[in-house]
């Protein structure tokens, strides 16, 4: 069975005759924690406007979430679609833009699309690629394939650095995630799995751990990757070897931003 929630989290809440009741980080319940936890995170932002302004035609933001990416690059008058498999998160990303707005939002999965048009850039941020598992990670490239402009460019992210070596160990701590009156403590709670490929994290408010109690647990299920295992996956999946580059971030968050394009012998098949 897939492991939702970490041993220290079942523990914790043990201790007090607590259950979990756990919830898709990205589901209803996780659409406004996620907001509050990388709402203001600007990472990435720069990048892919700058891409975006050297790249002719629509850009396809995949798991564009809330749309931390999409609305800048809305608000800087690109057409942009939006996909995520959540509704509750195309709903959030609807709030944030003006009626008119050129953006279109669909509800489907990143592993296997059908979208009735061609984009000069697609782009997966925030390090979503992490969600998905091998065969996942196949299908991916295969619909962005299907879906990139001639001259197009993919661009996704990863963690890079110290930040990589972060994820790869098991980590139990408390955070304060901003809240509307003040920070809240929560506790993070990531375990590794499978032989260091797998990581769960749990996020938990430390308010809600009460004697009795069923304890919302927000989940996430990621996998560890690098971006040497992208680049070699990605040039398999009929691109060009990416270029690597650092996302500018605050101190001690290493994120790289991976670019690519059809590889030559792919684009002339066309
Ligand atoms: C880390 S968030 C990224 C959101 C946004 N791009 C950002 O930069 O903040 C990951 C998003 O991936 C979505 N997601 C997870 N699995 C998916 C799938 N198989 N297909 C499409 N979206 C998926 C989630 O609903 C969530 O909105």
């Amino acid at each position: 069975m897939t492991t939702l929630i970490t041993t220290t989290v079942a523990a914790r809440l043990a201790l007090v005759g607590a259950t979990a009741r756990a919830h898709d980080l990205y589901s209803a319940a996780g659409v406004d924690f996620y907001e509050r936890l990388v709402g203001p995170d600007r990472a990435e932002v720069r990048e892919i406007l700058a891409l975006a302004r050297d790249t002719p035609g629509a850009v396809l933001d995949v798991a564009a979430g809330s749309g931390r990416l999409t609305i800048p690059l809305v608000r800087s008058g690109h057409p942009v679609t939006a996909i995520d498999l959540s509704t509750d998160m195309l709903a959030h990303l609807r709030r944030g833009l003006p009626d008119e707005a050129a953006v279109e939002t669909v509800v489907t999965d990143m592993r296997d699309f059908t979208l009735t048009r061609r984009f000069g850039l697609v782009i997966l941020g925030a390090t979503s690629i992490t969600l998905l598992d091998d065969a996942g990670r196949a299908r991916l490239y295969a619909s962005v394939r299907r879906h990139l402009a001639a001259d197009g460019l993919f661009a996704l992210t990863v963690a890079g650095g110290a930040s990589a070596d972060s994820l790869a160990v098991a980590t139990d701590r408390t955070i304060a995630v901003p809240g509307a009156a003040g920070d809240e403590p929560y506790l993070f709670s990531q375990q590794i799995e499978e032989a260091g490929t797998v990581r769960v994290v749990n996020w938990v408010r430390l308010a809600d751990i009460t004697p009795g109690a069923e304890v919302p647990v927000l989940t996430s299920r990621l996998h560890v990757l690098s971006p040497e295992l992208l680049a070699e996956e990605l040039v398999a999946a009929g691109f060009a070897v990416p270029h690597v580059a650092p996302v500018r971030t605050p101190p001690g968050v290493d994120i790289l931003l991976l670019t690519t394009s059809l590889s030559r012998h792919e684009g002339e098949r066309r």
